[in-house]
């Protein structure tokens, strides 16, 4: 089974309380979706392969660590998932990226394809979906399951900032490859399919679409 990964440092915890909260402003939302983001990028990156090369530093010559195996890509699901994007290829400039576009039926909560652009070599490369909100998982279910199928990828990460329980235990039924990390794992959803607590559409808060 994916290992679920909940990441309760002070830090994170600290700019969750900001998202959350129904009085914070666009502007201030959007950084802490950015902050969050580098933060988890760091934890979710924490176990990827490093090679020793050699160097000469002004000094004397030093034997180093650098990243190695394979490259990697970042696929946000849209809308919300581009405001975790930023941070991701700051801290990982050479990474690629795909964009998935799916938005949930408001009355049937399934996820509706209108967008797909993979870099080429996507199968090659150790993908990290990034979406702030894992809800019934159906977004995420279904974007990994392109992933597999249409561009043979084998290798995927998932990062949501806030899941649902219900959320969590699909993805690892459906896809117990991948590993998961997350901020919080909040109480359930509602008769809207909206995590509670939870901190509202991320998609409008992050873009002021409402
Ligand atoms: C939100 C969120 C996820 C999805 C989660 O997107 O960003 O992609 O819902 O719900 P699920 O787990 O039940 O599929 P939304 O459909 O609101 O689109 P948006 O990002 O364009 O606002
Ligand atoms: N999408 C969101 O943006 N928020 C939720 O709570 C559920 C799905």
């Amino acid at each position: 089974m994916g290992e679920l990964h909940v990441l309760d440092h002070p830090l994170i915890q600290h700019k969750l309380s900001i998202m959350r909260n129904k009085d914070t402003g666009v502007k201030q939302f959007r950084e802490a979706v950015n902050e969050i983001s580098a933060l988890m990028c760091y934890e979710a990156t924490r176990n990827l392969p490093t090679e020793e090369i050699e160097i000469e530093t002004p000094v004397a010559p030093a034997k180093v660590r650098v990243l190695a195996g394979k490259k990697l890509a970042i696929v946000p699901i849209l809308r919300a998932g581009l405001g975790m994007v930023d941070a991701m290829i700051d801290l990982i400039p050479s990474a690629k990226v795909g964009h998935i576009g799916l938005y949930r039926d408001p009355e049937t909560h399934e996820p509706v394809e209108y967008y797909c652009k993979m870099p080429p070599d996507i199968s090659e490369r150790q993908v990290f979906i990034v979406d702030p909100m894992l809800a019934t998982g159906g977004s995420v279910v279904a974007s990994i399951q392109i992933l597999k199928e249409k561009y043979g990828c084998k290798n995927i990460t998932l990062m949501d900032i806030i899941a649902a329980p219900e959320g969590v235990a699909r993805v690892q039924k459906e896809h117990p490859d991948v590993d998961i990390f997350v901020c919080a794992v909040d109480e359930k959803l509602n008769e809207h399919a909206y995590i509670v607590p939870g901190l509202g559409d991320a998609g409008d808060r992050i873009f002021g679409t409402k």
